[in-house]
Parts: structure tokens; sequence; C-alpha cells
């Protein structure tokens, strides 16, 4: 199967996403491309370390292109101050000087980390995002977001950075868990609901068989997904109003996360998935949305496998009155304003703060309930 090739045109920050597979053991001839000497960094995690590291060496291997390699632990917790300063000190001390380039080989939280240490270091260097979990395919990689998390919050603190290149292969998803792999996915359905009805109806037809492993679905979806994104990353990079539609589902979701204390009890792209249906059942009870919008939404997040209700979360969770607080350290409030991303349909989602608190306590009281 082909590569393809999704541009995002952002003048002098522009650059390819290139998604297919082969693509970790076509790393060194990608990469050489953007290297002025043939020399890379590779910051990466222990379980992504086990499992692809090889097929990354063998790609550079292959075109002479040499590397140093930092792992770090994995998990949420390492998008902290203190593993920044050990990639950056790491760099420092291999001597990474700023025409070099960084790559992070790894899911959204290597990609994250690495982002924001390359934006920082020496007052900014390139970095190559090598995304080896679905999640970070579709979305983390592409657009610039970098950051690190505070007690405060997560992704609080962080800089836009454009990435050089993006090498997204499909052949790792092979290696994911089902559950990372659901998780994922989350973000995929996200994209059909918040701008691309056709899309949505693909997604409807197809989650079945590109969940149980289909390749040129997944790389469709991939592809798809990234060019949603990209086209409005480039319309909004910094996030002054369309780019605030990719957070569809992630109100709810940040201030679920923040309830189960960003544990294994909810990945995020479970959270993303929980807050798509609780964001489409507001948009109906608001008058936004019919009323089998939000039933075609479970439907098909439940049809795959994926949580969907406040009930699919085990544990305890705080009452409505709490959930709505921990919303408010979302980066989307203005003067202490929530803004949400509502929907009139799907495939048409848009950004208001125009929500009645009341209706958001009754969505939430209502699926609270539900769980007991
Ligand atoms: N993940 C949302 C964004 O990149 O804007």
């Amino acid at each position: 199967m082909s590569i393809d090739t999704v541009h995002v045109p952002l003048g002098d920050r522009a650059y390819d996403v290139r998604i297919g597979q082969g693509l970790l053991a076509a790393a060194g001839a990608e990469i050489a491309p953007q290297l002025y000497r043939p020399h890379v960094a590779i910051v990466t995690e222990e379980n992504v370390a086990e499992v692809q590291m090889a097929a990354l060496k063998a790609g550079l291997d292959a075109a002479d292109v040499t590397y140093s390699i930092l792992t770090l632990p994995p998990g949420e917790s390492t998008k902290s101050w203190e593993h920044l300063t050990t990639v950056v000190e790491w760099l420092l001390a291999e001597k990474i000087e700023r025409r070099d380039v960084v790559l992070a080989f790894g899911g959204g939280v290597i990609g994250d980390l690495v982002g924001f240490a390359a934006a920082i270091l020496r007052r900014g260097i390139r970095y190559i995002q090598v995304p080896t979990s679905l999640l970070a395919q579709v979305d983390s990689s592409v657009g610039g977001k970098t950051a690190i998390n505070s007690s405060h919050g997560k992704n609080l603190i962080g800089a836009f950075h454009q990435p050089a290149l993006v090498l997204a292969d499909v052949d790792v998803l092979e290696t994911m868990s089902r559950r990372d792999l659901l998780a994922g996915y989350g973000e995929v359905v996200k994209y059909g609901l918040l701008g691309d009805a056709m899309f949505f109806n693909w997604l409807e037809a197809n989650s079945r068989d590109l969940i149980e492993g289909d390749v040129a679905l997944r790389q469709y979806a991939v592809r798809h997904s990234v060019q949603m994104k990209a086209d409005i990353v480039v319309r909004d990079e910094t996030e002054q109003g369309d780019r605030a539609l990719l957070n569809l589902g992630h109100t709810f979701c940040h201030a679920l996360e923040a309830a189960t204390g960003y544990s294994d009890r909810l990945l995020h792209g479970e959270g993303v998935a929980i807050g798509c249906a609780l964001a489409f059942e507001t948009s109906a009870r608001a008058g936004f949305c019919s009323q089998e919008d939000p039933s075609r939404v479970r439907a098909l997040l439940k049809e795959t496998g994926m949580k969907t209700d406040l009930a699919d979360i085990p544990g305890d969770l705080p009452d409505a009155a709490t959930l709505i607080e921990l919303m408010g350290q979302d980066k989307k409030v203005i003067d202490g304003t929530l803004r949400f991303i509502m929907a009139h349909g799907i495939g048409a989602a848009f950004v208001t703060s125009d929500v009645p608190i009341d209706v958001v306590q009754s969505v939430l009281t209502d699926a609270l309930d539900a769980r007991s």
C-alpha cells in the first residue's frame, strides 16, 4: 500500500504528515532530508522502546543516520517538570545543536513532552513526531500543541511549536492493546462528529473491520482525521477560534480525568468518547440538535466496544456540581465563563458560552444516576 502525505501549509512552519505502512523501516530515508548532519536524538518510553525501537533503529541504520536514545518511564506522570528537565539536560549533554533534530518516538505523552522540550531548548530546535499510538497519530502529533501537566490540571504549561515532519506508521497500531486502540478511536469518531457527517457514516459502516485490524481502513481513517485536523490548524494555529472545535467532548473529559485522578480508571481517549456522548446529550437538551443525534453517537461508540457512559467508568465519581467545578480549569474558560463545544447535528459542531448550566447539571445528574 502506498504512503499518504498530508501537507500542513503553515508558511515557514509548514510540514508533511506521512501516513502508511513500513515508515519505521524507511525512517532514515524519510528523515535524512531534514538533517544537517546524519545524527538524531531519540526520546522514547520503556514500552515503546521494548516493542518498536528495533524497527526504528534498523530504519535509521539503513540510511547511515546515527542516534542517541533517552528512554523515560511510560505514563501520563512523565509529562512533568521533572522529566522536562531530564529531557532538556540530556539534549544539552548530548550537544544537540539548534540545527539538529529530536525524534519524539511514542504516544501523546512523549510527543507533548518532547515537543515542549524542543520549543524551549536553545530557544527552539526542530523535532519530528514518530507517533506510536492511534491517538497520537490522529491528534496529538499534528498541530504543534506541546505541553506538560501541572497540579492545577493537564497541559497547562506548554507552547505552540510545530514539528518538522510527522511519520505515522500504521503497522505499529497492530501492537497496541485493544483498550488503547479503542481509546484512540474516540478521537477518530470525534472528527466525524465535529465536522464531517459523511465520515461519521463511513465510520458507522467500517468501524468493526477497522478495529479488527483492516490496515487499509486504518490508513484511510488516520489520513482523513489528519487532513481534517490540518485544515482546522491552518485556519487557526493558536486556537483563537475554530481550533477549539477539536476539543469536542474535552470539557467533560477533562473534568472526568481530574475526578479519576488521571489514573488508569479512565484513559484520555475514553474520556473523549464519553465526553462526546455527553456533549451531544447536552446539545439535544439545550435544543441545538435533534433527540436522535445523541442516540446515534452512543450506538456507534457502544457497537465498537468503546466506553460510552459514566457507568463505564469503574469506581466512585463525584456529584454533578463537583464535575462542573472541575470543568473550570478548562483552557477554553474566558473571564471565568465556560465555553462548550456543542453541535447542531452530527458533523456540525460549534463553540458557545451559551449553554444553561442547569442543562449541563441535569445531563450529568442523569448520567450519574444511571450508574446505580
Ligand atoms: N487536541 C486538540 C488540538 O490539537 O487542538
